[in-house]
């Protein structure tokens, strides 16, 4: 990592799962652990950046030196990342955020004496922040923001993975999208990972394998590129 390449430059992160109530007592979520997103806001402070991290739900400790904005359903976070994004350098959107929400949210708890052997669940979609920013950003806003998606999937077939990120970028108008297989045990409460960063043409840019301290340099690397 070049130390300082991102001196004065403002980095907001997102990171962590998003949490979708059901009722007051329990929520839709994700097994991300916030692991890597909050590595790549220690490494971007690390290198200078003045960085705000958006926190859904972390398992690790936000780090030192960030300025912390947290955020636990996908309309929470959306609402931080707008007004985050609007004077940033770089967004970096590695949370998992709830594809879908409950279309109720019940204000006492859910009770299985009035529900009978099964209860359904209505759900309705939520807002795609990365991919609403992208359309912001051709329409002419966010002059100068740098854009990165990630995509976790759990395609195992490598080219197939490989494919469904060139579908995602294009779909989301973003600058790079660092793509990610994840599983049972893959991807999320370890301390490894292993990415590929796609393009917007949907080249490969750079493939790590390593620590998420080690991969978030390379994230990191790979946007300091794109100037
Ligand atoms: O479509 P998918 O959920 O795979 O896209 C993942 C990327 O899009 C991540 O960068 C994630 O933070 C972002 N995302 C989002 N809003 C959503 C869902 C995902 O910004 N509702």
């Amino acid at each position: 990592a070049a130390s300082g390449d991102l001196s004065g430059r403002r980095v907001v992160v997102t990171a962590g799962g998003t949490r979708e109530p059901l009722d007051p007592v329990r929520f839709l979520g994700n097994r991300s652990s916030g692991r890597q997103g909050v590595a790549i806001a220690a490494a971007a402070r690390a290198r200078g950046a003045e960085v705000t991290l958006i926190a859904a739900h972390l398992e690790v400790a936000p780090p030192e030196g960030v300025t912390l904005v947290e955020a636990s359903t996908a309309r929470e976070l959306q609402h931080a990342v707008t007004d985050a994004a609007a004077d940033a350098d770089i967004l970096v959107m590695a949370a998992a955020v709830a594809d879908y929400r409950p279309a109720v949210v019940v204000d006492s708890k859910i009770k299985k004496e009035a529900q009978g052997d099964t209860l359904e669940l209505s759900l309705v979609k939520n807002p795609d922040i990365l991919a609403e920013l992208g359309a912001s950003r051709r329409a002419g806003e966010y002059p100068g923001l740098r854009l990165v998606g990630f995509a976790a999937e759990t395609e195992p077939d490598q080219a197939a993975l490989l494919e469904m990120g060139r579908a995602k970028i294009a779909r989301k108008g973003a600058d790079l999208l660092v793509v990610n297989r994840v599983g049972w045990t893959q991807g999320f409460a370890t301390d490894g990972n292993s990415v590929v960063v796609l393009d917007g043409a949907g080249d490969i840019v750079s493939e790590a394998a390593g620590s998420k301290m080690s991969v978030a340099d390379r994230i990191l690397d790979a946007i300091v590129a794109l100037d």
